[in-house]
């Protein structure tokens, strides 16, 4: 039976919507997800635990859902900072790959003319380690088994480093800073939670500029995938309130 709930004397019925995000090689919009999850919906502010979203993404083993609009600005993003004609991108941590395979597909979409690469990487050590033990990406976009350094020293063109949710209290980007063919890193995540936390997020480092892009799309489940507690979520809007960021570094030219 489909699921229901009454929004604005309307009822929305989510049933359909739902199915069209069990496929994840689909990019939902905003409105598929709020249509899909409807008692997220409530002003598109931070909210309380929904519990259909959180088993959502467990059973994905997601820990941001992508949407049309994130990909499509993100896609904007990259190719503005690749210059000539090729566009190079190395994700790194990627999980199942959902969000480098569809920035692929949009980068081409949006750039028919250049030479588009986006490898996909990720050591493939979700579900061994404790923290980790619930997530096994459902995707599966022919992730490449590498290590994050390893995968960065291999960078031997102009190329630009997205690592959306590196894992907690570790930090990567010493790594990213030191090959000097990264010409920008984009991470994603939420800063409380993801990656080196403080000086990673929040620092400027030397001869980098910072672009913070509050990420006005992104949907995603705060804290690690812990599916037995009642983490909170957000889903968030453009302008809506929102721990996910996305902040660009972007390396200065000598
Ligand atoms: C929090 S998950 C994020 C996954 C995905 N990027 C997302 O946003 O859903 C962190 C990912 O980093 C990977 N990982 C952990 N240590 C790594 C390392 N040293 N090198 C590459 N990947 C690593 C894990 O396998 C896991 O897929």
């Amino acid at each position: 039976m489909a699921d229901e709930t009454v929004d604005g004397g309307e009822v929305i019925v989510a049933e359909e919507s739902r199915e069209k995000l069990d496929d994840l090689t689909y990019l939902p919009s905003v409105s598929d997800v709020q249509q899909a999850f409807p008692y997220a919906d409530e002003g598109q502010r931070m909210i309380g635990n929904v519990p259909e979203f959180k088993r959502y993404m467990a059973e994905k083993g997601i820990f941001q859902l992508s949407t049309q609009e994130f990909v499509t600005d993100l896609a904007h993003q990259v190719a503005e900072l690749s210059e000539g004609e090729e566009i190079n991108v190395l994700e790194v941590g990627a999980g199942g790959g959902a969000l480098g395979h569809h920035l692929r597909k949009e980068l081409e979409r949006q750039h028919p003319g250049r030479q588009v690469s986006v490898r996909l990487t990720d050591d493939k050590s979700y579900g061994k380690g404790e923290d980790y033990k619930n997530i096994k990406p459902a995707f599966d976009a022919e992730v490449e088994e590498v290590d994050s350094r390893v995968a960065v020293g291999q960078v031997d063109r102009p190329t630009i480093v997205v690592s959306s949710w590196m894992p907690d209290q570790e930090d990567w980007t010493p790594d990213f800073r030191a090959n000097p063919n990264v010409v920008a890193y984009v991470l994603i995540g939420d800063p409380s939670v993801t990656g080196g936390r403080e000086e990673m997020w929040n620092g400027t480092p030397e001869g980098f500029r910072v672009e913070d892009w509050s990420n006005p799309y992104g949907v995603h489940l705060k804290g690690n995938l812990s599916m037995a507690d009642n983490t909170p979520h957000y889903v968030s809007q453009r302008g809506a309130i929102s721990n996910a960021s996305v902040r660009v570094f972007v390396r200065e030219s000598k």
